[in-house]
């Protein structure tokens, strides 16, 4: 089980949080919060999770946003925690740069794929234009007839182009339920599908975000004490790990909070860091630098004792008092001493304590942020579930290169 830690024990009054919990509940958005995905959905996603796997080295997932955030989170936090299916997962059309396409391009090679072209709107246009490109590269290598056997297309149920085109052109499509955002969709088909193809259980992933009271009580305290501190001024909020491999799930976290929470003036400006790396970096700030910051740590507690510092013969380095302890140990310090060096600076430190990396607990960690996330925006008088800020470069970008 999850774990979330305070200074003072958790000692807060957490009636504003049910009340916004209650008005996120009557939501029309607020579909995430049902148990994600039905049965008969899971079969039909294992079983083209399955097809993939049999005929494809490679899964070219192209989708922007919440449309590949998730699935790239839980699929790189787990590596090493699964073993891998045969079909690597390769990302496109969350960028419109050359360099990052052509060497998913140069990847595949000569080499067998598929396509999972996810986009709710079925319009965005940095998916819409990969997809196009991978497409095409489909149908030069198999024909059009194969090709279109090869794209799974994950979009809404009724409309928009890529619905249009993917009912046209019989590809396999998953449905984004529509009462289920982009950023809250990972337990949805968009997430699930390219999980289940990489390996790992679909089933206890969601398992875990089964939405436990504990979980549920949880995410109200955290987002109890965010919203509170921002009303005094600490405005950002560091999410701090010592975990490389949660690296993709910060970028995650910083989406969903991002997109839910900024607007209207308001919102707490989301980063992120990953130890010791950037301990050499940020870290100077984070102790010494301006005093609006507040530090949510993802600690791991399963410690592996795989490497160890070994014994050499002579002390030349200075390092024998480390002589036989495991790095997982030695980083465990690290992070005592930087949660302790960090409160004495005048941060307020939060920790998530996750008993190890796996699909389990990862769901369980996915369903308290996005509580967490919703009950902090509608906390701050916030929509968390719309995004209309994101709409202003779309619409300068589309004058500029002439759109119709
Ligand atoms: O969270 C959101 O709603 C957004 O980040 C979307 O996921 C992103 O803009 C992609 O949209 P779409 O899936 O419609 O292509």
């Amino acid at each position: 089980m999850i774990e979330f830690r305070t200074e003072n024990g958790g000692n807060i009054n957490l009636d504003a949080a049910s009340e916004a919990f209650l008005k996120v509940q009557r939501d029309e958005m607020a579909g995430w919060l049902e148990v994600p995905t039905k049965e008969t959905d899971l079969e039909e996603i294992k079983r083209a999770a399955k097809k993939i796997n049999s005929d494809s080295d490679f899964l070219v997932c192209i989708g922007i946003g919440g449309s590949y955030l998730g699935h790239k989170a839980v699929i790189d936090a787990l590596e090493g925690a699964y073993t891998p299916s045969r079909t690597k997962i390769l990302y496109a059309g969350n960028s419109l740069n050359s360099f990052a396409l052509s060497k998913v391009l140069a990847e595949i090679g000569d080499k067998d794929f598929s396509v999972n072209v996810i986009s709710k709107s079925g319009t965005t246009t940095e998916p819409a234009v990969a997809f196009r490109i991978f497409k095409e590269k489909l149908i030069e290598k198999y024909g059009s007839s194969e090709a279109h056997k090869r794209i799974y297309a994950t979009t809404d149920g009724n409309s928009g182009a890529l619905h249009d085109e993917a009912v046209a052109n019989n590809y396999t499509r998953f449905i984004v339920p529509d009462n289920v955002g982009g950023r809250y969709s990972v337990l949805t088909p968009v997430g699930l599908l390219p999980i289940a193809v990489a390996g790992i259980s679909i089933e206890d992933l969601i398992a875990g975000a089964s939405g436990q009271s504990t979980d549920l009580e949880m995410a109200f305290l955290y987002a109890t004490y965010r919203t509170t501190l921002a009303k005094h001024g600490f405005d950002t909020e560091i999410l701090a790990t010592f975990e490389p491999r949660l690296q993709t799930f910060s970028e995650w976290w910083k989406q969903l909070f991002g997109e839910s929470e900024g607007k209207g003036g308001q919102g707490i400006f989301p980063a992120s860091v990953v130890y010791s790396t950037d301990l050499h970096s940020l870290g100077q700030y984070m102790q010494d630098g301006r005093r609006n910051i507040f530090e949510t740590f993802m600690r791991i507690a399963e410690l592996s004792d795989k490497v160890k510092v070994p014994k050499t013969s002579s002390d030349i380095d200075g390092l024998g008092y480390l002589e036989g302890k495991s790095l997982d140990y030695i980083q465990e310090k690290a992070l005592e001493a930087t949660v302790d060096a960090h409160r004495a600076g005048g941060i307020p430190v939060f920790e998530f304590i996750i008993p190890e990396l796996s699909a389990k607990n990862l769901g369980a960690l996915i369903y308290i942020f996005e509580v967490a996330c919703a009950v902090s925006a509608t906390m701050q008088g916030v929509n968390p579930f719309d995004q209309p800020g994101v709409e202003s470069y779309k619409k300068n970008m589309f004058s500029l290169l002439g759109k119709p």
